[in-house]
Protein backbone atom coordinates (compact mmCIF):
# COMPACT_ATOMS: atom_id res chain seq x y z
CA UNK A 1 0.00 0.00 0.00
CA UNK A 2 1.65 3.28 -1.01
CA UNK A 3 -0.05 7.04 1.10
CA UNK A 4 -1.38 7.97 -2.74
CA UNK A 5 -5.11 7.80 -2.64
CA UNK A 6 -7.97 8.65 -5.17
CA UNK A 7 -11.11 10.24 -4.02
CA UNK A 8 -14.12 9.08 -5.38
CA UNK A 9 -17.53 11.46 -4.71
CA UNK A 10 -21.15 10.05 -4.86
CA UNK A 11 -22.72 13.20 -6.22
CA UNK A 12 -26.26 11.97 -5.63
CA UNK A 13 -25.40 11.68 -1.80
CA UNK A 14 -22.64 14.04 -1.07
CA UNK A 15 -20.57 11.18 0.05
CA UNK A 16 -16.87 10.80 -0.69
CA UNK A 17 -14.67 7.58 -0.08
CA UNK A 18 -10.81 7.69 -0.38
CA UNK A 19 -9.32 4.59 -2.60
CA UNK A 20 -6.13 3.55 -1.50
CA UNK A 21 -3.42 3.13 -4.37
CA UNK A 22 -1.29 -0.06 -4.17
CA UNK A 23 2.35 -0.24 -5.75
CA UNK A 24 4.06 -2.97 -7.21
CA UNK A 25 8.02 -3.31 -7.06
CA UNK A 26 8.11 -2.13 -11.06
CA UNK A 27 4.93 -1.09 -13.18
CA UNK A 28 1.72 1.11 -13.03
CA UNK A 29 0.21 1.34 -9.49
CA UNK A 30 -3.51 0.43 -9.40
CA UNK A 31 -6.58 1.62 -7.41
CA UNK A 32 -7.85 -1.14 -5.10
CA UNK A 33 -11.67 -0.61 -5.24
CA UNK A 34 -12.21 -3.49 -2.88
CA UNK A 35 -14.58 -1.06 -0.69
CA UNK A 36 -16.26 0.16 -3.58
CA UNK A 37 -19.17 -1.80 -3.26
CA UNK A 38 -19.93 -2.14 0.35
CA UNK A 39 -19.56 1.62 0.63
CA UNK A 40 -21.33 2.25 -2.46
CA UNK A 41 -23.36 0.17 -3.32
CA UNK A 42 -21.66 -0.05 -7.25
CA UNK A 43 -19.31 -2.12 -9.12
CA UNK A 44 -16.65 -1.75 -11.46
CA UNK A 45 -17.40 -1.63 -15.33
CA UNK A 46 -14.47 -3.15 -17.44
CA UNK A 47 -15.59 -5.25 -20.13
CA UNK A 48 -12.75 -7.36 -21.44
CA UNK A 49 -9.99 -5.94 -18.28
CA UNK A 50 -9.16 -3.39 -20.53
CA UNK A 51 -7.91 -1.35 -16.83
CA UNK A 52 -8.75 -3.92 -14.52
CA UNK A 53 -5.78 -5.76 -12.40
CA UNK A 54 -7.22 -9.28 -11.79
CA UNK A 55 -4.78 -10.26 -9.01
CA UNK A 56 -1.08 -9.52 -7.33
CA UNK A 57 1.65 -11.77 -8.85
CA UNK A 58 5.32 -12.31 -8.39
CA UNK A 59 5.43 -14.21 -11.75
CA UNK A 60 5.85 -12.26 -15.21
CA UNK A 61 5.85 -8.27 -16.07
CA UNK A 62 5.38 -6.76 -19.24
CA UNK A 63 6.16 -3.31 -19.99
CA UNK A 64 4.06 -3.02 -23.40
CA UNK A 65 5.04 0.44 -24.29
CA UNK A 66 8.88 -0.55 -23.60
CA UNK A 67 8.79 -3.72 -25.30
CA UNK A 68 10.11 -5.50 -21.88
CA UNK A 69 9.04 -9.36 -20.91
CA UNK A 70 10.56 -10.23 -17.57
CA UNK A 71 10.23 -13.80 -16.07
CA UNK A 72 10.71 -13.80 -12.53
CA UNK A 73 12.50 -10.78 -13.16
CA UNK A 74 15.19 -12.29 -15.84
CA UNK A 75 14.60 -10.04 -19.66
CA UNK A 76 13.49 -12.74 -22.14
CA UNK A 77 16.27 -11.76 -24.14
CA UNK A 78 19.05 -13.16 -21.51
CA UNK A 79 17.13 -16.05 -21.01
CA UNK A 80 16.27 -17.31 -24.58
CA UNK A 81 20.47 -16.49 -24.84
CA UNK A 82 21.73 -18.48 -22.05
CA UNK A 83 18.70 -20.85 -20.22
CA UNK A 84 16.69 -23.65 -21.21
CA UNK A 85 13.02 -24.32 -20.90
CA UNK A 86 13.33 -26.66 -18.45
CA UNK A 87 15.40 -24.28 -16.20
CA UNK A 88 13.05 -21.76 -17.51
CA UNK A 89 9.99 -23.58 -16.07
CA UNK A 90 11.83 -24.28 -12.50
CA UNK A 91 12.76 -20.61 -12.81
CA UNK A 92 9.00 -19.67 -13.19
CA UNK A 93 7.39 -22.20 -10.64
CA UNK A 94 10.10 -21.80 -7.85
CA UNK A 95 10.74 -18.10 -7.99
CA UNK A 96 14.85 -18.39 -8.31
CA UNK A 97 17.45 -19.47 -10.93
CA UNK A 98 18.40 -23.61 -9.66
CA UNK A 99 21.71 -23.97 -8.55
CA UNK A 100 22.94 -27.19 -10.56
CA UNK A 101 22.60 -29.86 -8.00
CA UNK A 102 18.44 -28.42 -7.65
CA UNK A 103 18.32 -28.14 -11.64
CA UNK A 104 19.73 -31.63 -11.79
CA UNK A 105 17.23 -32.94 -9.65
CA UNK A 106 14.41 -31.09 -11.41
CA UNK A 107 15.48 -32.33 -14.65
CA UNK A 108 15.86 -36.13 -13.37
CA UNK A 109 11.89 -35.81 -12.24
CA UNK A 110 10.54 -34.49 -15.44
CA UNK A 111 12.39 -36.88 -17.42
CA UNK A 112 11.71 -40.13 -15.38
CA UNK A 113 7.66 -39.33 -15.73
CA UNK A 114 7.29 -38.73 -19.21
CA UNK A 115 5.22 -41.87 -19.52
CA UNK A 116 1.37 -41.75 -19.10
CA UNK A 117 -1.20 -44.45 -18.06
CA UNK A 118 -2.05 -47.28 -20.82
CA UNK A 119 -6.03 -46.27 -20.27
CA UNK A 120 -4.98 -42.66 -21.15
CA UNK A 121 -3.34 -43.76 -24.44
CA UNK A 122 -5.90 -45.91 -25.08
CA UNK A 123 -8.37 -43.30 -24.92
CA UNK A 124 -6.72 -41.46 -28.08
CA UNK A 125 -8.47 -44.43 -30.12
CA UNK A 126 -11.79 -43.32 -29.37
CA UNK A 127 -11.22 -39.98 -31.37
CA UNK A 128 -12.33 -39.37 -34.67
CA UNK A 129 -9.45 -39.70 -37.27
CA UNK A 130 -9.85 -36.12 -37.88
CA UNK A 131 -10.07 -34.34 -34.73
CA UNK A 132 -8.28 -31.61 -33.61
CA UNK A 133 -5.25 -32.13 -31.42
CA UNK A 134 -5.66 -29.72 -29.11
CA UNK A 135 -9.56 -30.90 -28.83
CA UNK A 136 -7.91 -34.54 -27.76
CA UNK A 137 -5.00 -32.64 -25.90
CA UNK A 138 -7.72 -30.68 -23.76
CA UNK A 139 -10.01 -33.81 -23.08
CA UNK A 140 -6.73 -35.72 -22.08
CA UNK A 141 -5.39 -33.33 -19.80
CA UNK A 142 -8.46 -33.25 -18.52
CA UNK A 143 -9.00 -37.15 -18.09
CA UNK A 144 -5.51 -37.18 -15.84
CA UNK A 145 -7.77 -35.50 -13.24
CA UNK A 146 -9.69 -38.96 -13.37
CA UNK A 147 -6.13 -40.67 -12.87
CA UNK A 148 -5.12 -38.58 -10.23
CA UNK A 149 -7.98 -37.20 -8.02
CA UNK A 150 -7.68 -39.07 -4.67
CA UNK A 151 -3.76 -38.59 -3.94
CA UNK A 152 -4.14 -34.98 -5.22
CA UNK A 153 -4.79 -32.51 -2.06
CA UNK A 154 -4.53 -29.30 -3.09
CA UNK A 155 -3.59 -27.67 -0.23
CA UNK A 156 -0.45 -29.98 0.47
CA UNK A 157 2.87 -28.28 -0.99
CA UNK A 158 4.23 -31.77 -1.75
CA UNK A 159 1.44 -32.95 -4.03
CA UNK A 160 1.52 -29.57 -5.41
CA UNK A 161 4.97 -30.40 -6.47
CA UNK A 162 4.55 -33.42 -7.80
CA UNK A 163 1.33 -32.60 -10.15
CA UNK A 164 3.96 -29.87 -11.53
CA UNK A 165 6.12 -32.65 -12.39
CA UNK A 166 4.07 -35.22 -13.70
CA UNK A 167 1.70 -32.57 -15.88
CA UNK A 168 4.78 -30.67 -17.30
CA UNK A 169 6.71 -34.50 -17.82
CA UNK A 170 3.90 -35.54 -19.83
CA UNK A 171 2.09 -33.08 -21.66
CA UNK A 172 5.17 -33.77 -24.33
CA UNK A 173 3.81 -37.39 -24.49
CA UNK A 174 0.16 -36.12 -24.49
CA UNK A 175 0.49 -33.64 -27.83
CA UNK A 176 2.62 -36.43 -29.54
CA UNK A 177 0.20 -38.91 -28.78
CA UNK A 178 -2.79 -36.73 -30.75
CA UNK A 179 -0.02 -35.90 -33.66
CA UNK A 180 0.65 -39.76 -33.71
CA UNK A 181 -3.61 -39.90 -33.88
CA UNK A 182 -3.81 -37.24 -36.13
CA UNK A 183 -1.25 -39.12 -38.40
CA UNK A 184 -2.17 -42.60 -38.74
CA UNK A 185 1.13 -43.69 -37.28
CA UNK A 186 1.68 -46.18 -34.10
CA UNK A 187 2.43 -44.18 -30.69
CA UNK A 188 6.40 -44.20 -30.16
CA UNK A 189 6.78 -44.00 -26.07
CA UNK A 190 9.26 -41.57 -24.62
CA UNK A 191 13.30 -42.10 -24.24
CA UNK A 192 14.59 -40.45 -21.11
CA UNK A 193 18.11 -40.41 -21.84
CA UNK A 194 16.77 -37.43 -24.49
CA UNK A 195 16.49 -33.61 -23.85
CA UNK A 196 13.06 -31.92 -23.15
CA UNK A 197 12.86 -31.20 -27.28
CA UNK A 198 14.70 -33.93 -27.94
CA UNK A 199 12.36 -36.43 -26.65
CA UNK A 200 9.41 -34.29 -27.77
CA UNK A 201 10.88 -34.35 -31.72
CA UNK A 202 11.64 -38.35 -31.03
CA UNK A 203 7.82 -39.03 -29.89
CA UNK A 204 6.42 -36.93 -33.29
CA UNK A 205 8.73 -38.50 -35.68
CA UNK A 206 9.93 -41.60 -35.13
CA UNK A 207 8.57 -44.74 -36.64
CA UNK A 208 8.84 -47.76 -35.44
CA UNK A 209 10.36 -49.42 -38.62
CA UNK A 210 13.27 -46.72 -39.13
CA UNK A 211 16.00 -45.34 -36.22
CA UNK A 212 15.35 -41.60 -36.13
CA UNK A 213 18.01 -38.67 -35.72
CA UNK A 214 17.88 -35.70 -33.84
CA UNK A 215 18.61 -32.14 -35.74
CA UNK A 216 20.29 -30.29 -32.85
CA UNK A 217 19.00 -27.21 -34.66
CA UNK A 218 15.48 -28.44 -34.82
CA UNK A 219 15.63 -29.22 -31.22
CA UNK A 220 17.42 -25.88 -30.17
CA UNK A 221 14.62 -24.01 -32.15
CA UNK A 222 11.94 -25.90 -30.26
CA UNK A 223 13.32 -24.95 -26.73
CA UNK A 224 13.59 -21.62 -27.59
CA UNK A 225 9.87 -21.07 -29.20
CA UNK A 226 8.89 -22.98 -25.50
CA UNK A 227 11.40 -20.25 -23.70
CA UNK A 228 9.46 -17.71 -25.52
CA UNK A 229 5.91 -18.72 -24.42
CA UNK A 230 6.47 -19.90 -21.05
CA UNK A 231 4.67 -17.37 -19.76
CA UNK A 232 2.98 -13.85 -19.78
CA UNK A 233 1.42 -12.57 -17.01
CA UNK A 234 -2.48 -12.54 -16.46
CA UNK A 235 -3.83 -13.80 -20.27
CA UNK A 236 -6.70 -15.02 -21.16
CA UNK A 237 -5.80 -18.94 -21.02
CA UNK A 238 -3.72 -18.25 -17.50
CA UNK A 239 -6.45 -15.96 -16.32
CA UNK A 240 -9.28 -19.33 -17.23
CA UNK A 241 -6.48 -21.42 -14.71
CA UNK A 242 -6.48 -18.97 -12.10
CA UNK A 243 -10.51 -18.91 -12.44
CA UNK A 244 -11.23 -22.92 -12.71
CA UNK A 245 -8.82 -23.30 -9.89
CA UNK A 246 -9.92 -20.88 -7.53
CA UNK A 247 -12.90 -22.83 -7.25
CA UNK A 248 -10.62 -25.80 -6.00
CA UNK A 249 -10.80 -27.56 -8.75
CA UNK A 250 -8.60 -30.56 -9.72
CA UNK A 251 -4.91 -28.52 -11.32
CA UNK A 252 -5.20 -31.07 -14.16
CA UNK A 253 -8.80 -30.30 -14.84
CA UNK A 254 -7.87 -26.10 -14.72
CA UNK A 255 -4.96 -26.82 -16.90
CA UNK A 256 -7.41 -28.03 -19.53
CA UNK A 257 -9.26 -25.32 -19.48
CA UNK A 258 -6.44 -22.82 -19.87
CA UNK A 259 -5.76 -25.16 -22.82
CA UNK A 260 -9.30 -24.92 -24.26
CA UNK A 261 -8.95 -21.18 -23.92
CA UNK A 262 -5.46 -20.94 -25.46
CA UNK A 263 -7.24 -22.67 -28.72
CA UNK A 264 -8.84 -19.15 -29.79
CA UNK A 265 -7.62 -17.67 -32.97
CA UNK A 266 -6.99 -14.28 -30.53
CA UNK A 267 -4.79 -16.18 -28.30
CA UNK A 268 -3.05 -19.40 -28.96
CA UNK A 269 -4.46 -19.90 -32.19
CA UNK A 270 -3.29 -17.10 -34.09
CA UNK A 271 0.20 -18.87 -35.25
CA UNK A 272 -1.95 -21.22 -37.23
CA UNK A 273 -3.78 -18.45 -38.75
CA UNK A 274 -0.88 -16.83 -39.73
CA UNK A 275 -0.10 -19.64 -41.93
CA UNK A 276 -3.58 -20.32 -43.18
CA UNK A 277 -3.60 -16.21 -44.42
CA UNK A 278 -0.15 -16.15 -46.02
CA UNK A 279 -1.65 -19.44 -47.83
CA UNK A 280 -4.95 -17.64 -48.91
CA UNK A 281 -2.61 -14.46 -49.87
CA UNK A 282 -0.16 -16.57 -52.15
CA UNK A 283 1.96 -14.13 -53.83
CA UNK A 284 3.83 -10.79 -52.76
CA UNK A 285 1.59 -9.31 -55.84
CA UNK A 286 -1.74 -9.92 -53.95
CA UNK A 287 -0.47 -8.12 -50.55
CA UNK A 288 -2.22 -4.77 -51.28
CA UNK A 289 -5.19 -6.31 -51.87
CA UNK A 290 -5.01 -8.66 -48.98
CA UNK A 291 -4.41 -5.27 -46.59
CA UNK A 292 -6.67 -3.30 -48.13
CA UNK A 293 -9.41 -6.15 -46.92
CA UNK A 294 -7.69 -5.89 -43.75
CA UNK A 295 -8.74 -2.10 -43.41
CA UNK A 296 -12.14 -2.28 -44.45
CA UNK A 297 -14.10 -2.38 -41.02
CA UNK A 298 -16.99 -4.41 -42.66
CA UNK A 299 -14.44 -7.17 -44.05
CA UNK A 300 -13.76 -8.91 -40.72
CA UNK A 301 -10.15 -9.65 -41.64
CA UNK A 302 -7.57 -8.74 -39.64
CA UNK A 303 -4.03 -9.05 -40.39
CA UNK A 304 -2.79 -12.52 -38.34
CA UNK A 305 -0.02 -12.09 -35.99
CA UNK A 306 -0.27 -8.03 -35.94
CA UNK A 307 -1.24 -6.23 -32.77
CA UNK A 308 -0.83 -7.28 -29.12
CA UNK A 309 -3.62 -6.69 -26.35
CA UNK A 310 -0.64 -5.19 -24.02
CA UNK A 311 2.42 -4.79 -26.23
CA UNK A 312 1.53 -1.27 -27.99
CA UNK A 313 5.47 -0.86 -29.41
CA UNK A 314 7.21 -4.12 -30.13
CA UNK A 315 7.23 -7.95 -28.73
CA UNK A 316 10.56 -8.72 -27.46
CA UNK A 317 9.75 -12.13 -28.71
CA UNK A 318 9.44 -11.51 -31.79
CA UNK A 319 12.49 -9.57 -32.42
CA UNK A 320 14.22 -12.87 -30.73
CA UNK A 321 11.98 -15.53 -32.94
CA UNK A 322 12.76 -13.51 -36.06
CA UNK A 323 16.32 -14.17 -36.28
CA UNK A 324 15.61 -18.08 -35.12
CA UNK A 325 13.72 -18.24 -38.25
CA UNK A 326 15.99 -17.14 -40.22
CA UNK A 327 18.64 -19.36 -39.22
CA UNK A 328 16.33 -22.60 -39.33
CA UNK A 329 15.51 -22.00 -43.04
CA UNK A 330 18.97 -21.39 -44.03
CA UNK A 331 20.54 -24.29 -42.22
CA UNK A 332 17.43 -26.74 -42.37
CA UNK A 333 17.58 -26.19 -46.28
CA UNK A 334 14.67 -24.27 -46.75
CA UNK A 335 16.15 -21.41 -47.53
CA UNK A 336 13.57 -20.64 -50.64
CA UNK A 337 10.82 -20.90 -48.58
CA UNK A 338 7.91 -18.56 -50.32
CA UNK A 339 5.87 -18.29 -47.23
CA UNK A 340 8.88 -16.83 -45.52
CA UNK A 341 9.32 -14.50 -48.56
CA UNK A 342 5.99 -13.35 -48.30
CA UNK A 343 5.65 -13.06 -44.81
CA UNK A 344 8.29 -10.47 -44.71
CA UNK A 345 7.78 -8.83 -47.59
CA UNK A 346 4.06 -8.23 -45.53
CA UNK A 347 5.38 -7.01 -42.86
CA UNK A 348 7.76 -4.63 -44.25
CA UNK A 349 4.75 -3.19 -45.86
CA UNK A 350 2.68 -3.78 -42.93
CA UNK A 351 5.29 -1.96 -40.56
CA UNK A 352 5.51 1.39 -43.26
CA UNK A 353 1.46 1.35 -43.53
CA UNK A 354 -0.13 4.25 -42.11
CA UNK A 355 -3.40 1.91 -40.62
CA UNK A 356 -1.08 -0.11 -38.65
CA UNK A 357 1.68 2.75 -37.75
CA UNK A 358 -1.13 5.03 -35.95
CA UNK A 359 -2.78 2.03 -33.99
CA UNK A 360 0.59 0.73 -32.99
CA UNK A 361 0.46 -2.55 -34.62
CA UNK A 362 3.67 -4.49 -34.86
CA UNK A 363 4.41 -8.39 -35.48
CA UNK A 364 3.75 -10.32 -32.09
CA UNK A 365 5.68 -14.22 -31.40
CA UNK A 366 3.34 -15.66 -33.82
CA UNK A 367 3.84 -14.09 -36.85
CA UNK A 368 6.74 -16.08 -36.87
CA UNK A 369 6.64 -19.29 -34.75
CA UNK A 370 4.34 -20.87 -37.44
CA UNK A 371 6.91 -20.38 -40.13
CA UNK A 372 9.71 -22.09 -37.72
CA UNK A 373 7.27 -24.82 -37.12
CA UNK A 374 6.00 -25.26 -40.86
CA UNK A 375 10.21 -25.81 -41.10
CA UNK A 376 10.20 -28.05 -38.86
CA UNK A 377 8.04 -30.17 -40.11
CA UNK A 378 5.08 -29.44 -37.71
CA UNK A 379 1.32 -29.88 -39.04
CA UNK A 380 -0.79 -26.72 -38.68
CA UNK A 381 -3.08 -28.07 -36.50
CA UNK A 382 -0.74 -29.01 -34.04
CA UNK A 383 1.37 -25.38 -33.55
CA UNK A 384 -1.68 -24.10 -30.94
CA UNK A 385 -0.32 -27.84 -29.09
CA UNK A 386 3.10 -27.02 -28.95
CA UNK A 387 2.04 -23.30 -27.54
CA UNK A 388 0.35 -25.12 -24.60
CA UNK A 389 3.11 -27.36 -23.88
CA UNK A 390 5.13 -24.14 -23.10
CA UNK A 391 2.62 -22.58 -21.23
CA UNK A 392 1.87 -25.51 -19.19
CA UNK A 393 5.00 -24.43 -17.37
CA UNK A 394 3.61 -20.46 -16.71
CA UNK A 395 -0.17 -21.79 -16.02
CA UNK A 396 1.90 -23.93 -13.36
CA UNK A 397 3.36 -21.36 -12.12
CA UNK A 398 0.14 -19.27 -11.41
CA UNK A 399 -2.21 -22.25 -10.28
CA UNK A 400 0.89 -22.89 -7.54
CA UNK A 401 1.15 -19.17 -6.45
CA UNK A 402 -2.56 -18.69 -6.61
CA UNK A 403 -3.38 -21.75 -4.46
CA UNK A 404 -0.37 -21.25 -1.89
CA UNK A 405 -1.99 -17.79 -1.13
CA UNK A 406 -3.47 -17.62 2.81
CA UNK A 407 -5.92 -14.51 0.97
CA UNK A 408 -6.99 -16.40 -1.99
CA UNK A 409 -10.86 -15.96 -2.78
CA UNK A 410 -12.85 -17.65 -5.46
CA UNK A 411 -13.18 -15.75 -8.61
CA UNK A 412 -16.74 -14.55 -9.05
CA UNK A 413 -16.37 -11.02 -11.55
CA UNK A 414 -20.19 -9.45 -11.48
CA UNK A 415 -22.04 -8.11 -13.97
CA UNK A 416 -24.05 -4.69 -15.46
CA UNK A 417 -27.70 -6.30 -16.09
CA UNK A 418 -29.17 -4.90 -18.87
CA UNK A 419 -31.43 -7.47 -19.29
CA UNK A 420 -35.80 -7.34 -18.74
CA UNK A 421 -36.95 -6.71 -15.61
CA UNK A 422 -39.23 -8.45 -13.48
CA UNK A 423 -42.50 -9.95 -15.39
CA UNK A 424 -44.51 -12.52 -14.45
CA UNK A 425 -45.18 -16.20 -16.47
CA UNK A 426 -47.60 -16.20 -19.21
CA UNK A 427 -49.60 -19.30 -20.03
CA UNK A 428 -48.40 -20.69 -23.43
CA UNK A 429 -52.20 -19.96 -25.21
CA UNK A 430 -51.61 -16.45 -24.04
CA UNK A 431 -48.33 -15.46 -25.37
CA UNK A 432 -48.40 -13.66 -28.15
N1 LIG B 1 -5.25 -6.41 -38.11
C1 LIG B 1 -5.93 -5.29 -38.42
N2 LIG B 1 -6.40 -4.41 -37.55
C2 LIG B 1 -6.15 -4.65 -36.26
C3 LIG B 1 -5.43 -5.80 -35.84
C4 LIG B 1 -4.97 -6.69 -36.82
N3 LIG B 1 -4.29 -7.78 -36.48
N4 LIG B 1 -5.33 -5.79 -34.48
C5 LIG B 1 -5.96 -4.67 -34.06
N5 LIG B 1 -6.46 -3.99 -35.14
C6 LIG B 1 -7.15 -2.69 -35.12
C7 LIG B 1 -8.60 -2.82 -34.69
O1 LIG B 1 -9.48 -3.00 -35.78
C8 LIG B 1 -8.82 -1.50 -33.99
O2 LIG B 1 -8.99 -0.50 -34.99
P1 LIG B 1 -10.02 0.74 -34.76
O3 LIG B 1 -9.41 1.55 -33.65
O4 LIG B 1 -10.04 1.45 -36.07
O5 LIG B 1 -11.34 0.13 -34.38
C9 LIG B 1 -7.48 -1.20 -33.32
O6 LIG B 1 -6.51 -1.88 -34.13
C10 LIG B 1 -7.40 -1.71 -31.88
O7 LIG B 1 -7.71 -3.08 -31.90
P2 LIG B 1 -8.36 -3.90 -30.70
O8 LIG B 1 -9.06 -5.11 -31.25
O9 LIG B 1 -9.14 -2.97 -29.83
O10 LIG B 1 -7.04 -4.31 -29.92
P3 LIG B 1 -6.97 -5.42 -28.82
O11 LIG B 1 -5.86 -5.03 -27.94
O12 LIG B 1 -8.29 -5.69 -28.22
O13 LIG B 1 -6.60 -6.74 -29.68
C11 LIG B 1 -5.52 -8.63 -30.53
C12 LIG B 1 -5.45 -7.46 -29.56
C13 LIG B 1 -6.76 -9.53 -30.23
C14 LIG B 1 -4.28 -9.50 -30.36
C15 LIG B 1 -5.62 -8.09 -31.99
O14 LIG B 1 -4.53 -7.24 -32.26
C16 LIG B 1 -5.72 -9.21 -33.02
O15 LIG B 1 -6.82 -9.71 -33.29
N6 LIG B 1 -4.56 -9.61 -33.66
C17 LIG B 1 -4.53 -10.68 -34.60
C18 LIG B 1 -4.56 -12.02 -33.86
C19 LIG B 1 -3.22 -12.35 -33.22
O16 LIG B 1 -2.16 -12.23 -33.85
N7 LIG B 1 -3.28 -12.79 -31.95
C20 LIG B 1 -2.07 -13.24 -31.23
C21 LIG B 1 -1.83 -12.43 -30.01
S1 LIG B 1 -0.28 -12.90 -29.33
C22 LIG B 1 -0.58 -14.26 -28.42
O17 LIG B 1 -1.66 -14.61 -28.02
C23 LIG B 1 0.62 -15.06 -28.11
Amino acid sequence: MTNKTFELLDEASGKKTKLPVRSGTIGPDVLDISVLNKDHGVFTFDPGFMATASTESKITYIDGDAGVLLYRGYPIEQLADKSSFLEVAYLLINGNLPQSTELADFQHNIQRHTMINESLLRMFNGFHYDAHPMAMVSATVASMSAFYHDSMDINNPRHREIFAHRIIAKIPTIAAAAYKRASGQPFIYPRNELSYCGNLLHMFYAVPCEPYEIHPLAAEALDLLLILHADHEQNASTSTVRLAGSTGANPYAAISSGVSALWGPAHGGANEAVLEMLEDIGTVDNIPNFLAQVKDKNSHVRLMGFGHRVYKNFDPRAKIIRDMCHKVLAKMGRGDNPLLELALRLEEVALSDEYFISRKLYPNVDFYSGIIYSALGIPRSMFTVMFAIARTAGWVAHWQEMIADPNMKIGRPRQLYTGPVKRDYQEIVKRN
